[in-house]
């Protein structure tokens, strides 16, 4: 049966029709078109998916749509308010990705992580970023460019 569903989509209300437990990451990037969120594992493994539901980080593919109505929900397009967050400005100077593909991920976890801790020390960043895999093993790359982006991110 289908269920109305409401919520913040970056910022702007969308309402959609579909079954409450259709996973949020289908409604993000099928029904309304963002594409920027990733599918890779689809069990709440890789964290590819990762979005801010309220602020904080989940996975989008096992987090029932349902469960999003009335709450605000972040992707990658997002995140800059104008140009570049700092966080993505950050991760072109260091040239961080390979492949792209599980970087979204990676951006919304360290945008959470620095809105917590503005000068996380590589321990904190490791403990941190641990939910995300990168296949293309971008690993110190991602750690410099959160050094990099450190002090810079503002609690929104
Ligand atoms: S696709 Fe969601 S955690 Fe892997
Ligand atoms: S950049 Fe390829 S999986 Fe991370």
């Amino acid at each position: 049966m289908l269920t109305k569903v409401s919520f913040q989509l970056n910022g702007k209300q969308v309402s959609v029709e579909v079954d409450p437990n259709t996973p949020l990451l289908w409604v993000i990037r099928d029904t309304l078109g963002f594409t920027g969120t990733k599918y890779s594992c689809g069990m709440g493994i890789c964290g590819s998916c990762t979005v801010h539901i309220d602020g904080k980080t989940a996975k989008s593919c096992i987090t029932p749509i349902a469960s999003v109505a009335n709450k605000s929900v972040m992707t990658i397009e997002g995140l800059a308010k104008d140009g570049l967050h700092p966080v993505q400005q950050a991760w072109v100077d260091e040239e961080v990705p390979q492949c792209g593909y599980c970087q979204p991920g990676q951006i919304m976890t360290a945008v959470e992580l620095l809105k917590n801790n503005p000068n996380p020390d590589d321990a904190e960043i490791d403990a941190a970023m641990k939910g995300v895999l990168c296949r293309c093993g971008t690993y110190q790359r991602i750690r410099k460019a959160i050094h990099v982006a450190s002090g810079e991110v503002q609690d929104d």
